[in-house]
Order: structure tokens, then C-alpha cells, then sequence
């Protein structure tokens, strides 16, 4: 691993085209620094790193975190 292995994972699965993954950078100034689409049925494994203090999903997902499972967009899961 290259990478400092110091952050959480996300698990994100798209339930629907066009899911929005967002990078927001870490320090005084919080803005987006990545967006990833994701279509239906795509998955994306996220981590926060020393670049990325939050991330935000648009759209409609499954989201898999060590607090549990949570569901963006539209439906309440
Ligand atoms: N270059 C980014 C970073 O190392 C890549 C990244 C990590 C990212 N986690 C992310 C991008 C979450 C979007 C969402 O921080």
C-alpha cells in the first residue's frame, strides 16, 4: 500500500443512474475536489484520507459505513 491506510471506508452502491460521489477536501477550506458518477448498480469503495474530510452522494444509494447502512435520495430505507 502506497497510500497512508488511515481512513474509513464507504461502500456505496448506486440503486439508480446518476449517483453523485463528492470529494470535500480536509482543512480550513472545505470545497468539492472530486465528483464520481456512479451508474445503477455500480459500486464505489471509499476512503477519507488526508485530502477528503467528507463526502457527500447525490441520488440514490446504498450506503455501507462501520455505523451502519444508510440510504440516500429519495426513499427512508
Ligand atoms: N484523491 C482523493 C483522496 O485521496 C481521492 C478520494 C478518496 C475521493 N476518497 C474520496 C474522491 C471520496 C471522492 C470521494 O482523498
Amino acid at each position: 500500500m502506497e497510500n497512508k491506510p488511515n481512513g474509513e471506508y464507504l461502500v456505496i452502491k448506486a440503486i439508480d443512474d446518476g449517483v453523485n460521489v463528492i470529494g470535500l477536501t480536509r482543512g480550513t477550506d472545505t470545497r468539492f475536489h472530486h465528483s464520481e458518477k456512479l451508474d445503477k448498480g455500480e459500486v464505489m469503495i471509499a476512503q477519507f484520507t488526508e485530502h477528503t474530510s467528507a463526502i457527500k452522494i447525490r441520488g440514490n444509494a446504498k450506503i455501507l459505513t462501520s455505523y451502519g447502512e444508510i440510504k440516500s435520495g429519495g426513499s427512508e430505507d
